[in-house]
């Protein structure tokens, strides 16, 4: 890494050239259901779904079980699920909730 390149990164917080996508450069309307993306809000990683039901919804990209990535699951009709460990999540405002986790569902 070069040292402007270590010092974007200080500066930043991220590496700008990994190749992740600031929000505001996403073309959200060309996401189909189903599509679960890693994105940046500035130096916030989110994770940007289109669920079932055609709802944008945008999350910290930070599974609230272990703080694996929500970007690396998938979208299962409202529900994003975190590939780490299974958990189902449902999107609430800016983070998701647990809704049923390895196999077990909430009472
Ligand atoms: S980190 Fe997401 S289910 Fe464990």
């Amino acid at each position: 890494m070069s040292s402007l390149a270590a010092q974007m990164l200080d500066i930043l917080g991220y590496d700008p050239d990994d190749g992740v996508p600031q929000l505001a450069e996403l073309d959200a309307r060309a996401l189909a259901v189903g599509t679960l993306v890693a994105a940046r809000d500035g130096a916030v990683n989110v994770a940007v779904a289109r669920l079932a039901s055609g709802k944008l919804v945008v999350v910290d990209d930070v599974c609230p079980h272990d703080g694996g990535r929500i970007s690396d699951g998938f979208v299962d009709g409202e529900r994003l699920v975190c590939a780490r460990h299974g958990w189902e999540l449902a999107p609430c405002g800016r983070r998701c909730e647990r809704v049923r986790g390895a196999g077990v569902p909430l009472g």
